[in-house]
């Protein structure tokens, strides 16, 4: 039996990406989920896998070198996906520091954890150990209006986010060249879907308009990201492990840009569509909540993946397309309020108000 030690797994992508290999693999895989549980990480994610007995979750913290160490020592450990992350950019704009302590020495204290699980006496490595990285597109920086991102595209990263996430990524590619470590390293476009939470700007604007509350658009409203839908981002997670070359870096993305107007626009206009008549939300959903705030410091313009790599070597594609994708996004959220009601009282009421003075 195959072991996983999943970190961020409670986390919105980890969260995505278990229930999907437990689906997928189920008896064949025991699969660990080392997560802090910050305030970005729910166990509620993961109720319908938390009862099965190849699950087991450890609560800890990625910098906590002992504990890690322990895990290695008591499992057998197959395979490691890294989600374990501060994920917000705005966040990383007010408080730096938690982003390099994890993302950074966080991801160094679980590499030197696996190389001296793996190692062998004579420097190689163990059969089929697989260390996986996810990353993200924003270590690339910023496009203009044309051009995208390729795996041999130069890190310039911008915000303190992208610059920790950039570190780590280097610390993996540096394992990789120095020892022949087994690992792969992902670069993703931003992810929509269940579980994400409500501090990211799709979740955010459904959770607002809902309530009938201001929804902030930053600067002009016309920066471009290129969105996937979540389980495109964990299949492909999953093929460059089992298809893959390792050691490779591989960029994974939507082939799906659109501004962030556009984006707020298309969600009212779902909202709309799915919300019944005689539902008392619903005369809340209009293009009046949209309201132009400051811009984000330092906001990238554009970002935009080419994932031929993907899919030329694993024949990996984003399946879902974007109406498909996002009608099933709103649609979880309104089948979800309980959920969005939870992780957004308490410590969620302070950041928003400290982050955004428009209600
Ligand atoms: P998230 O913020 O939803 O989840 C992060 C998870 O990590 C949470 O469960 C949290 O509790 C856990 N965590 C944080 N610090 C920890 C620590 N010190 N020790 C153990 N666990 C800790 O993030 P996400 O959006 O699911 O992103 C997951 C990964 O994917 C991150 O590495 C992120 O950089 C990357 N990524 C995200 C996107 C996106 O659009 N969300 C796109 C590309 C790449
Ligand atoms: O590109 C991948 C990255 O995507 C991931 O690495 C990050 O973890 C993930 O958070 C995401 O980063 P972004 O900064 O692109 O995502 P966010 O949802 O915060 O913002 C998307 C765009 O919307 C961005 O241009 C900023 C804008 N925005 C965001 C918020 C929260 C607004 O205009 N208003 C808002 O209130």
């Amino acid at each position: 039996m195959r072991t996983y030690l999943v970190t961020g797994g409670a986390g919105f992508i980890g969260s995505n990406y278990i229930q999907y290999i437990m689906l997928k693999y189920a008896e064949e895989i025991r699969v660990i989920n080392f997560d802090k549980l910050t305030y970005a990480g729910n166990l509620k994610n993961l109720e319908t896998i938390s009862q099965s007995e190849n699950y087991i979750f450890i609560k800890g913290d990625i910098c906590d070198r002992g504990v890690v160490e322990q895990i290695f020592c008591d499992y057998d450990i197959d395979r490691v996906v890294h989600f374990a992350a501060e994920s917000h950019v705005d966040r990383s704009i007010k408080d730096p520091e938690i982003f390099v302590r994890t993302n950074v020495l966080g991801t160094s204290v679980l590499l030197n954890a696996a190389k001296a699980a793996w190692e062998n006496s004579d420097g190689t490595f163990k059969k089929d150990k697989k260390f996986l990285h996810v990353s993200t597109d924003e270590v690339y920086g910023s496009l203009e209006e044309e051009g995208f991102f390729y795996e041999t595209t130069p890190y310039s990263p911008h915000s303190p986010y992208s610059a920790s996430k950039a570190s780590s990524d280097l610390l993996v590619k540096s394992y990789i060249d120095t020892f022949r470590f087994p690992a792969n390293i992902t670069n993703c476009s931003n992810n929509y879907g269940p579980y994400q939470f409500p501090e990211k700007l799709i979740p955010l604007t459904i959770h607002n308009a809902l309530k009938g509350e201001k929804i902030p658009i930053y600067g002009d409203g016309l920066n471009i990201r290129d969105w996937l839908y979540v389980t495109d981002h964990v299949k492909a997670i999953d093929m460059v492990q089992e298809t893959g070359r390792l050691y490779e870096a591989y960029n994974i993305g939507g082939h799906n840009e659109r501004t962030n107007i556009q984006i707020v626009k298309t969600i009212l206009q779902v909202l709309n569509e799915l919300l019944a008549d005689s539902d008392s939300r619903k005369k809340y959903i209009s293009e009046s909540l949209i309201t132009y705030v400051e811009d984000r410091k330092g906001h990238d313009r554009r970002y935009a993946i080419a994932p031929d790599k993907m899919k030329v070597e694993t024949g990996w594609y984003p399946e879902t397309g974007f109406e498909e994708g996002i009608k099933k996004t709103v649609q979880w959220y309104l089948e979800h309020q309980e959920w969005v009601e939870d992780v957004t009282s308490g410590e969620y009421q302070k950041y928003y108000k400290e982050m955004y003075h428009i209600r």
